[in-house]
């Protein structure tokens, strides 16, 4: 089977579909002010039979092993649970692994039928544990929603439910010890994200605090020893004299992109080779949707994307130049 390889020999079996660029929350490190992003006409978003003629080439033709939906937030699609159903046929006949990334507020009246149509992992966010600072830093008032999320996706046994927290200075760095201490009885994975600079969600310096700082505060409390981490896109940890496992994503201040195994689709179908890269101008989803495009058409634009990949991301301040990469278009 041919593989996604790209010009340094990273293989890419690992594929994250953004469903959808909208979402019910507007975090202050994401889309603060909701009018920097300009939206996609629905109609623009490829549709789920043209995710489905997508996700069959990467699962069959392409060697990818495992896809990871995001947004926006992914669970306010209409219909998304039709979707679910729609590829459920080919997770059981390629065997590739689903995971989800969602806010976790929409999740709780879905989670069953996800869990019984294949998706095996799910990742959600949150970001304090004080129910007057979410609605602070979300502009929501669903702090209790997005906790009984979490408290379901545990009990109903995913293979893994990660907790996934964005630390900005001044705002919940204070929390850290407070998330080890809530957590060390779950059996969730916490990770502890720094703070990325996108277009327009006001990124600074100030705000930020590297990897190294959050393990310091945490071992303030916590003993804390490295186990070595699948992948390496986090630095994992166990906390000792508990079943906790933590992990830090240090994007910034020590990038990880020799073992990048990732190709990312915008819910318009551009591919994105790296978080950090301008979408491709051309989209897939004229070539989906044409019943005449071949297969090989659309692996050939997947490749060639793919070679234009660069070897590392840039810099923090580089990053906060680009003018159209946010996050609401990729989901992470
Ligand atoms: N920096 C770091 N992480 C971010 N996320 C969204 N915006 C940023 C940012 N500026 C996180 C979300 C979610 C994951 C997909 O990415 O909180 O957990």
């Amino acid at each position: 089977m041919m593989k996604l390889t790209d010009k340094f020999g990273r293989v890419h079996d690992y594929v994250r579909i953004s469903l959808i660029d909208k979402c019910n929350l507007n975090c202050i490190y994401c889309n603060p002010s909701n009018s920097l992003v300009r939206y996609e006409a629905n109609s623009s978003i490829l549709s789920y039979e043209e995710l489905y003629r997508l996700i069959s080439i990467f699962v069959k033709d392409l060697g990818v092993k495992k896809i990871r939906f995001t947004g926006g937030e992914p669970l306010i699609r209409k219909d998304v649970i039709k979707f679910f159903e729609m590829i459920y046929p080919l997770k059981k006949q390629y065997g590739f692994e689903i995971g989800i990334t969602t806010n976790g507020a929409q999740l709780t009246d879905k989670i069953e039928s996800l869990k019984s149509l294949g998706v095996d992992k799910l990742n959600i966010s949150l970001d304090t544990l004080n129910s007057r600072k979410f609605i602070a830093i979300t502009g929501k008032d669903l702090f209790y929603r997005t906790v009984t999320a979490i408290e379901k996706a545990v009990a109903l046994n995913f293979k893994a439910v990660k907790v996934n927290m964005v630390v900005v200075k001044n705002i919940n760095d204070e929390e850290l010890t407070d998330f080890v201490e809530y957590f060390k009885s779950y059996p969730v994975e916490l990770r502890f994200i720094e703070y990325m600079p996108f277009t327009g969600n006001q990124w600074d310096d100030s705000k930020f605090l590297s990897w190294k700082e959050m393990k310091a505060r945490i071992e303030e409390k916590f003993v804390l020893n490295e186990i070595e981490s699948d992948g390496k896109v986090s630095k994992d940890f166990l906390v000792e004299g508990e079943n906790l496992k933590l992990g830090f994503i240090s994007s910034i201040s020590d990038h990880f992109c020799d073992s990048c195994n990732r190709l990312r689709i915008t819910a318009t179908g551009k591919i994105k080779n790296c978080l950090f890269a301008n979408p491709s101008e051309l989209s897939l989803k004229s070539l989906l949707s044409g019943e005449s495009t071949s297969d090989e058409t659309i692996i050939n634009f997947i490749l060639n994307s793919l070679n234009s990949k660069r070897m590392k991301h840039p810099g923090a301040n580089e990053l906060t130049k680009l003018n159209q990469n946010n996050m609401m278009s990729i989901g992470g």
